[in-house]
């Protein structure tokens, strides 16, 4: 593929959150390689409207609609068109631009994630629960609109730029790293009694609130076996885990003749999202530089799953297919939002996921619309599993 003209156009869907805060110092750091199109938020109206003055966005919009005349008064004296409302965030994504970072969180990423596929340029994807959910439509609808569908994931990208595409054949297994996170060596009885506080604290990134509790839980490597399901064809079975505490390499691949090809890099997302932001081609990036004398050792262990039971809930969401990875992921935000919200403890999150995967029927979601009716069934049956383990400790 020829490289794109320049400047380059650029979105940002999540510009506020980690990965958004990230992208931006890429595209500032680019200067006038990039002209950025348009950027959204849901609720940092302030912090929203200082990105869209500082890059001079063409378009800004917030999620949150009784923001609109904050954001409004904020960008009065610049040129940059604001919007509210999810239909908003939608026509951002919709913006005719050459490269769009997917980076909203939750499956509220859904719907503009899968409206920059169908606008058919290259699209960055962090949002992984969108992927989870409706991986076989936004691969079906990329082909259709000729988008390029990168993953932004550490993973998922390492694993992307030593994947022969062209010899699939010749794979024997992909790897996902994990850090196993801020638990990764405590006990299930340590880990019944942890705090949001205690669980935000990654020991080597810095990310969103909810990626952070999902680390802690490992649902955050549930959902990369499913999204890794989707974006390389190698079937479940061939998607392992294997955990890595010091976050240095991020994914592998195994071929037959048992060579093993990884992506290494320091941790910082900075490293993943520029290589999204240049390829076919490189750029000079401002990420932290991977020192391997000063880093010493590098280890390897196999992860527990009874201790972290998530892994295994998103090999059963894979098999039962449909609306399981659905269930799952809705389940889960429900969950991780009660934690953070201190109505259960740290334990009870992936029990809320397994006892609402239990008790939700698989449907087939062949449209969008049906994966929006699975999820938003999900959450109600996941708000009533919470409810009734509240009455049954009161
Ligand atoms: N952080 C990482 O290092 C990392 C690494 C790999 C993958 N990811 C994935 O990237 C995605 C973003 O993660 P993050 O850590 O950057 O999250 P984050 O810091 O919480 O940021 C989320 C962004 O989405 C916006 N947002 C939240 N709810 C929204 C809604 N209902 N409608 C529209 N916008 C909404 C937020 O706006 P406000 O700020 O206004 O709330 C913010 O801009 C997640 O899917 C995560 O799994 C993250």
């Amino acid at each position: 593929m020829p490289s794109c003209p320049e400047p380059r156009r650029v979105s940002i869907l999540g510009a506020t959150g980690s990965i958004g805060t990230s992208t931006l110092d890429l595209i500032i750091d680019g200067g006038d390689r990039y002209r950025v199109e348009a950027v959204t938020a849901r609720t940092k109206v302030r912090e929203l409207a200082a990105i869209a003055r500082a890059t001079g966005a063409a378009y800004a919009a917030i999620a949150d609609e009784s923001l609109l005349g904050v954001l409004r008064h904020e960008l009065a004296d610049t040129a940059t068109r604001v919007g509210a409302g999810p239909g908003a965030v939608e026509e951002a994504a919709r913006m005719d631009a050459d490269w769009v970072m997917a980076a909203i969180v939750g499956a509220a990423g859904l719907a503009p994630t899968l409206a920059a596929i169908r606008q058919g340029s290259v699209v960055a994807l962090a949002n992984k629960e969108a992927l989870v959910c409706a991986g076989e439509l936004m691969i079906e609808e990329a082909r259709q609109s000729g988008c390029v569908l990168l993953p932004a994931d550490s993973e998922h990208n390492a694993i992307f730029q030593v994947f022969d595409a062209g010899r699939i054949d010749a794979i024997e297994k992909i790897w996902l790293t994990a850090s196993g996170g801020p638990f990764r060596t405590a006990t299930r009885d340590r880990m019944a009694t942890a705090t949001p506080e205690e669980a935000v604290r990654h020991p080597n990134w810095s990310m969103g609130r909810k990626i952070s509790v999902d680390s802690a839980t490992m649902m955050n490597k549930a959902l990369e076996i499913i999204e890794a399901s989707h974006l390389f064809p190698v079937g479940e079975e061939r998607v392992g885990v294997i955990v890595h505490p010091e976050s240095i390499v991020h994914g592998l691949v195994t071929y037959h003749d048992g060579s093993v090809l990884a992506g290494l890099a320091a941790p910082d997302m900075r490293t993943p999202i520029a290589h999204t932001l240049a390829w076919p081609d490189r750029i000079e990036a401002p990420s932290r530089r991977l020192d391997l004398a000063t880093t010493g050792q590098l280890t390897f262990e196999m992860p527990d799953e009874e201790r972290f039971p998530a892994l295994g809930l998103a090999r059963i969401a894979i098999r039962s297919g449909g609306s399981a990875p659905v269930v799952l992921n809705a389940a889960n935000e429900v969950a991780v939002a009660a934690f953070l919200d201190r109505q259960i403890g740290f334990l009870d999150i992936v029990s809320v996921v397994e006892d609402t995967l239990t008790c939700v029927e698989t449907v087939a979601t062949d449209d969008i619309e049906t994966v929006i009716m699975a999820d938003g069934e999900a959450r109600r049956r996941a708000e009533e599993v919470i409810l009734k383990r509240s009455e049954r400790t009161s």
